[in-house]
């Protein structure tokens, strides 16, 4: 493979690396927010070691509250004292009780303790435009109106900043089950209030579709793409398919590979989402927003179906590593992604019981790929790699960075990287799975973690590299 590491490509955004959080089973309550009163180290409620693990791997933007809640949820239960707050039923997620203890305030505590930036969904599916258009005045107006007063008396008296609002989400389906002209219409209408108060542009994001329904893709951009900034898209990979969809921890040879590949399905399902926005926006200035991708297995045994838990190998952390790299791929259209979910649900990066945490090894490629965000992507030339081989190349000032994932279930790879440039290694990290269920849990928290990769040598500036079967490395070099 030969790498130009002169020549300029497109920045990698950092929003690439989103994370989404949901009321969903043990996300939003237990997995990050435990109360001010926990025995569970806090601060203002929550989790101090969620808190850093997700600092560490730089997360630059956090959706909430939905998903499928964010059309049921109506945010002034959400606000003042917490005692005074309705106590709702979660209809969609396991019917269970909802204190509405995590709302607004909670939500921007939260990002402040993280240090990164807001995504916010709005609910189209049932609730009105001036719920909506309220919401928006309580968070972002600066100045006096109703809403900025009532933010005030409920002790917040700066506006916040909210970078990215979604108007609706899966309005095709669990959003409001509609068609795309109807729901063109409505993002129409919608979008109109959600009003910029202070200097600070809102990012909008319409509803996109659900996999290859690129009939959606094509209605909303006909009738709505002058009025949005992204439009989204939602991807889950199941090997057994939606109904079964497959075991987290039991599978396969087979399975790996189904599963491997239907990740590798992103790169066509961007390439023809693309294709259609390119006749309306040829400029590329709309951005696709996947603001739901990853594994979805059937729940661990014993856990409540509507929970969505799911433990997480170093199959997920194969998963992480292709669909990244395909979005660096596609780095000239995809502007965030937000992997589901955060913790506890689906491909989680973190998981929790009580006051344990432990790091899955998709946290890990997170960990390892962050070099990435807002890099300038380095396109390869003459690559053969082997089939089970993805990879990236990015750079940032003087620092070039090289991943590699190789997804094969024996064996390692030789690869041979020439640079252009490069003086000397900065660094060489892997995680490497020695069975294919590989994974951490409670009593065995660091069966995966990142390790010094050494297997490689650099003569001037060619890189040999033994890769082995079920990696995922990260080199840095000097340029
Ligand atoms: O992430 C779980 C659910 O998957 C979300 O609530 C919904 O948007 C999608 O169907």
């Amino acid at each position: 493979m030969k790498i130009l590491t002169k020549k300029k490509g497109p920045k990698i955004s950092k929003y690439i690396y989103g994370h989404f959080a949901e009321h969903l089973g043990r996300c939003v309550y237990e997995g990050i927010y435990v109360g001010k009163d926990s025995d569970i180290p806090n601060v203002n409620g929550m989790r101090t070691d969620v808190v850093e693990a997700l600092k560490n791997i730089d997360i630059p933007v956090l959706r909430w509250p939905g998903g499928c809640f964010a059309d049921e949820y109506h945010w002034k239960d959400g606000i003042g004292a917490l005692e005074s707050r309705k106590t709702i039923v979660n209809t969609h997620w396991g019917g269970v009780t909802e204190t509405n203890h995590f709302g607004t305030h909670e939500f921007f505590e939260l990002v402040r303790q993280l240090e990164c930036e807001a995504y916010v969904n709005g609910n189209v599916g049932s609730g009105t435009v001036q719920e909506m258009s309220e919401w928006v005045e309580y968070i972002t107006m600066g100045g006096t109106s109703p809403m900025a007063d009532w933010r005030r008396k409920n002790g917040q008296d700066e506006p916040w900043k909210m970078e990215f609002f979604g108007v609706g989400n899966e309005n095709w389906g669990c959003g409001g089950n509609m068609r795309p002209e109807y729901y063109a219409d409505l993002y129409r209408r919608y979008q109109t209030y959600v009003r910029q108060y202070g200097d600070d542009k809102i990012y909008k994001i319409a509803g996109g579709a659900n996999v290859d329904d690129y009939n959606w893709t094509e209605v909303l951009m006909k009738n709505a793409h002058s009025m949005m900034d992204g439009l989204s898209l939602h991807y889950y990979v199941h090997p057994q398919g939606w109904e079964k969809k497959g075991s987290a921890l039991d599978f396969d040879e087979a399975e790996w590979f189904v599963t491997c590949e239907k990740a590798d399905h992103m790169d066509e399902l961007i390439t023809r989402h693309s294709a259609i926005m390119d006749q309306y926006d040829p400029e590329k200035r709309i951005g696709i927003i996947v603001d739901e991708w990853g594994t979805w297995f059937n729940v661990e045994p014993g856990t409540n179906p509507g929970f969505l838990y799911q433990q997480n190998t170093i199959r997920d952390a194969m998963v992480a590593a292709i669909t990244l790299n395909i979005f660096h791929k596609h780095a000239e259209r995809v502007y965030m992604t937000n992997i589901a979910q955060t913790v506890n649900v689906l491909q989680a990066m973190i998981l929790t019981e009580g006051d344990k945490m432990v790091k899955t090894p998709s946290y890990h490629v997170f960990d390892l790929y962050k070099v990435h965000q807002d890099a300038e992507r380095i396109d390869s030339y003459g690559d053969d790699l082997p089939q089970t081989m993805t990879h990236t190349v990015s750079k940032k000032e003087n620092i070039v960075n090289l991943s590699l994932c190789n997804y094969a279930v024996t064996g390692s790879e030789q690869v041979i990287v020439d640079f252009e440039e490069v003086k000397n290694v900065k660094s060489a990290r892997y995680i490497v799975g020695d069975k294919m269920n590989a994974h951490n849990d409670f009593d065995h928290p660091e069966d995966i973690v990142i390790k010094e990769f050494s297997d490689f040598a650099l003569e001037g500036s060619t890189l040999k590299a033994t890769v082995p079967a079920m990696s995922v490395i990260t080199l840095q070099f000097e340029v």
